[in-house]
C-alpha cells in the first residue's frame, strides 16, 4: 500500500496497539473516582483510528463526542487558523472531558480547542494524545497524556494524512519528502 511513499516505520502496529493500552489503564486508574462519567471528545479527522482503539481499550465506559477542526488544509506546516468544521452537538457543562488527539505539533490546534472547550464549563479538562513532536513545547500546554514523543519529521498513517491520503495505513511511517515536494 503506498508503495515507495513511506521511506520508513516510525511506530508499528503493535507499538501503537501496546501503547493504547499503557494509556487506556492510566486513564482507567486517574478516573477512578467519576464512575464512568467520562467523556472523550475525539478530534476529526486525526484523531478517529487513536478515539476508537482507545476507547476499546479503556477498562471503563466513556462517552463518545467528536469535532472536526482543521488547521492544515494540505500544507505541510501548521498555519494556525483553526476552523470548526464540526461542532459538539451535545452540551459539556459539568462533564468530565478528555480531549482525544493524534497530534500536537506547532500545539497551536490544541491551544485553541483547550480554549474553546474550557469556556463550555466542564468538571475537567485533559488531553491524550498519541503523539507530541518536539515544536509543541514552545506552547505551553497541559497535556496530561502523552503516547510517544517524536522527531520533526512529517509522518502519516493511523489516521494522519498528508492531503487527505494515508490515514488508512495500520502503521505511523514518515513520509517520504518527495511526495510533498514533487508538487502533486
Ligand atoms: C492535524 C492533527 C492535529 C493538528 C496538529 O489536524 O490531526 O489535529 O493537525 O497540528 P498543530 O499542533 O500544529 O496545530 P489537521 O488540521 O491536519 O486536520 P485532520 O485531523 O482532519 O487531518
Ligand atoms: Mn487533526
Ligand atoms: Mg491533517
Amino acid at each position: 500500500m503506498y508503495d515507495g511513499d513511506i521511506a520508513s516505520v516510525l511506530i508499528s502496529e503493535q507499538q501503537i496497539k501496546d501503547k493504547v493500552t499503557e494509556l487506556a489503564k492510566q486513564v482507567d486508574e486517574d478516573y477512578q473516582d467519576v464512575g464512568g462519567d467520562l467523556l472523550l471528545v475525539g478530534v476529526l479527522k486525526g484523531a478517529v483510528m487513536f478515539m476508537t482503539d482507545f476507547a476499546r481499550a479503556l477498562p471503563q465506559p466513556a462517552q463518545l463526542e467528536f469535532m472536526a477542526v482543521s488547521s492544515y488544509g494540505s500544507s505541510t506546516s501548521s498555519s494556525g487558523v483553526v476552523r470548526i468544521l464540526k461542532d459538539l452537538d451535545r452540551d459539556i457543562a459539568n462533564r468530565h472531558v478528555l480531549i482525544v488527539e493524534d497530534i500536537i505539533d506547532s500545539g497551536l490546534t490544541l491551544s485553541w480547542l483547550l480554549k474553546n472547550l474550557s469556556s463550555r464549563n466542564p468538571a475537567s479538562l485533559e488531553v491524550c494524545t498519541l503523539l507530541r513532536k518536539p515544536d509543541a513545547v514552545q506552547v505551553d500546554l497541559p497535556v496530561k497524556y502523552v503516547g510517544f514523543d517524536i522527531p520533526n519529521e512529517f509522518v502519516v498513517g493511523y489516521g494522519l494524512d498528508y492531503a487527505e491520503r494515508y490515514r488508512d495505513l495500520p502503521y505511523i511511517g514518515s513520509l517520504d519528502p518527495k511526495v510533498y515536494t514533487s508538487g502533486v
